[in-house]
């Protein structure tokens, strides 16, 4: 082990206590110290569900990057363990940058950026048994010399590895001389020798990002997507936020031409704090996705706190009817207590409801129907702080705003988004855990991730309607 591999598993396994429990998400990943940023390798190997994360213990900022790193049976019960990556060689000295993961003769493989000194980024791996990892003697295995001439040197990374038939093949973001993002494609049949083969999508509206961070490509539903993290984009009406999203192209895809037809780009969130996303297929065939929940740009944390950052909670995928549906894993189920529920009852004015509150909760919100303009649900509140979300009926929108949620800097706080077609019956699904609230709206057409930074004690939840409605509520306490 390299020496900074371990200082490093040194100062998590120090410092990791210094931490207050009550601080930490209850059924999220969050570094044991210091600052994480994209989840990496999110994949199954050897009966255990693993997630790294771009790392940097020593101190709650960004910095030179390692792998820390996470298993779980459930995807909600978390344990840590050792960071696994450190950059301590020539090739990854400024960092080792997001990746992914893969099974290959038995070993788990991981494939990483690469960051040299002078700022190349090239694509590495490592070889390990699920604990240790050791890095590939043939790295770089892809450097960006192997990339044609328009593509950037500078801005290639992120690499996401799967195996089709007897070839794997990789994904990584990088952008064009014209600063437009793109996605390009390697084949290789061991790991090692890669061959450059397409540039499988790119920016050719123009309207989506200098460069095209975390790429990931997988079938869902009989269909391709494409998902990626474009980089410096205008806002454009209800559907993208200014700076960098996370965004989804549903497609067709020819194995034999490597050609994707892809269709008009959309957010894959629409909350204020989300992400890199990156997907995992399990063995039952479940298509797992899981993204990093914060915004480069917004810092939400008390000035006090020796972290940052956290993921959002695993999300089953499915595609039905052309619509990609996003929802908790069912096994957060398990870990439902205390339930409390209330049915058809009449909202008019400001109202609560006994036994509904708390901070980590599973809370569904029906509201089904009534003579109203908005309906507002203010959560983690008390007389000093809040985080409403507010359903507009007319205008068919949804708005998250966590102005009074105790944020003391001047960040985005505010961010409205389109409702689908309007059903009968909206279905609100919140899924808070401390300092998270993470909505699912109609069994997750539609989600919105964001984050506050209010003291625990705020968790009253208060109903308010201009006119009247009918809800339905259950609430469930998330219990470990
Ligand atoms: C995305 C990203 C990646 C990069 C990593 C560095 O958030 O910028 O492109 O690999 O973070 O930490």
């Amino acid at each position: 082990m390299s020496l900074e591999l371990q200082k490093a598993q040194e100062y998590e396994a120090k410092n990791k206590n210094e931490i207050p429990e009550e601080e930490k998400p209850l059924f999220h990943v969050a570094p044991p110290i210091g600052w994480m940023n994209d989840p990496n390798g999110f994949s199954f190997y050897q009966g255990k569900v693993h997630l790294f994360y771009q790392y940097h213990p020593y101190s709650r900022e960004w910095g030179p990057m390692h792998w820390g790193h996470s298993v779980s049976e459930d995807m909600i019960h978390w344990e840590q363990i050792p960071v696994a990556l450190a950059p301590d060689m020539e090739y990854d000295k400024a960092g080792c940058f997001s990746g992914s993961a893969v099974e290959a003769d038995g070993k788990h493989v991981l494939i990483y950026t690469g960051v040299t000194e002078d700022n190349r980024q090239n694509q590495c791996i490592a070889f390990g048994d699920g604990l240790n990892y050791e890095k590939g003697r043939k790295n770089p295995v892809i450097t960006g010399d192997m990339l044609p001439e328009e593509c950037s040197r500078i801005d290639f990374r992120d690499p996401k590895v799967w195996k089709n038939g007897d070839t794997y093949y990789l994904v990584a973001g990088n952008k064009n001389v014209q600063k437009k993002g793109q996605v390009v494609l390697f084949s290789s049949k061991n790991l090692e020798d890669w061959k450059f083969e397409t540039i499988l999508a790119e920016n050719t509206t123009g309207t989506m990002g200098t460069m095209w961070e975390c790429p990931d490509f997988f079938q869902l539903d009989g269909v391709h997507f494409l998902v990626c993290s474009p980089q410096n984009m205008k806002a454009q009406k209800y559907e993208f936020h200014s700076g960098n999203n996370s965004v989804f192209f549903a497609g067709e895809y020819n194995e034999e031409t490597h050609e994707f037809h892809k269709e008009e780009a959309k957010s894959l969130d629409y909350g204020l704090d989300y992400y890199a996303p990156q997907t995992t297929e399990l063995p039952d065939g479940r298509r797992i996705l899981i993204a990093w929940m914060k915004s480069w740009d917004s810092c939400m944390i008390p000035d006090e706190q020796k972290w940052q950052g956290m993921t959002t909670i695993p999300r089953e995928l499915r595609y039905i009817n052309g619509h990609l549906y996003q929802n908790p894993v069912k096994e957060l189920e398990k870990y439902r207590a205390n339930s409390c529920c209330y049915a058809n009852q009449l909202i008019e004015g400001e109202q609560q409801f006994e036994g509904i509150k708390g901070r980590t909760l599973d809370l569904t919100v029906e509201i089904c129907g009534g003579d109203f303009k908005q309906f507002q649900i203010d959560l983690a509140h008390n007389d000093e702080y809040t985080t409403s979300f507010v359903y507009d009926s007319e205008k068919q929108t949804m708005e998250v705003d966590r102005t009074y949620c105790g944020v003391i800097r001047d960040v985005v706080c505010r961010r409205t988004w389109k409702l689908l077609e309007k059903q009968e019956n909206l279905k609100l699904r919140f899924i808070i855990d401390k300092q998270s609230i993470e909505l699912f709206i109609n069994d997750g057409e539609q989600v919105a991730s964001t984050v506050i930074c209010t003291p625990i004690d705020a968790d009253e939840i208060l109903f308010n309607c201009q006119g009247s409605a009918r809800v339905n509520v259950e609430k469930y306490d998330i219990v470990k």
